[in-house]
């Protein structure tokens, strides 16, 4: 099946371009990200500790995920609206950490997108997860403006937070993704990388719709 593989760091707009560009080619769209937060919320639930390794495998393998349009179930179950909760935020990257969490899920991810063609963004998604894929970006920012981005959208969503914990938050998560062991968040090789720093999304969608269809 046709995929497009987008990665980069926390808050860089894969998001928000991945689920555009989904859109404008009528491909499906899977964030992976969701699929570690769900991990992470089934934790929490299921009171299984994000040190406790085993126990977050056992999990993983545990748990069928699959996409409903653009709802992420889990066994069945709608969670889509809990994946953004401060409790998940805060240990998703512990979770994503663990290697047993990782071989549990990329099987799932590749799953769905042998059912149809897909935009799949994530960290490790041109690295490993479809390292075949015909077009892989890589999304880049500062992290200043990364955090500008993600204070905008946190104040916008009418919640109230420190712009200094925003950057904080995501230089620390910029150091766990591309520290950690096993697929940390890197280039591939073979990516087109898009520095967005002075692009809005709209056009950043733009130019990978056209690296998709051949036009650059
Ligand atoms: O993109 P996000 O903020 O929703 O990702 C949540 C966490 O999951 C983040 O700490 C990185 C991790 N992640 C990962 O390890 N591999 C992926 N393919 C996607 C996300």
């Amino acid at each position: 099946m046709e995929a497009v593989a987008i990665d980069g760091p926390a808050a860089s707009g894969k998001s928000t371009v991945g689920r555009d560009v989904a859109e404008r080619l009528g491909f499906g769209f899977l964030d992976t990200g969701s699929m570690y937060r769900a991990a992470a919320l089934w934790a929490i639930r299921r009171g299984v500790d994000v040190s406790d390794e085993a126990g977050l495998t056992a999990l993983a393998e545990s748990v069928r995920m699959d996409l409903d349009g653009d709802r992420l179930r889990v066994d069945g179950v709608d969670v889509t609206d809990w994946l953004r909760m401060p409790n998940v935020e805060r240990n998703v990257s512990a979770v994503s950490a663990v290697a047993g969490v990782r071989r549990a899920l990329v099987p799932q991810q590749r799953r769905i997108a042998e059912d149809m063609p897909i935009v799949m963004v994530g960290r490790d998604i041109g690295t490993v997860v479809l390292a075949d894929a015909r077009v892989k970006v890589y999304l880049d920012a500062t992290v200043e403006i990364r955090a500008r981005r993600r204070y905008a959208e946190i104040m916008g969503a009418g919640m109230d937070v420190d712009p200094g914990h925003v950057l904080w938050e995501i230089a620390r998560r910029d150091r766990v993704d591309a520290g950690r062991a096993d697929s940390p968040l890197a280039v591939a090789e073979d990516a087109v990388v898009i520095h967005t720093n002075d692009l809005d999304a709209g056009e950043v969608a733009s130019r990978i719709v056209d690296l998709v269809e051949g036009r650059q």
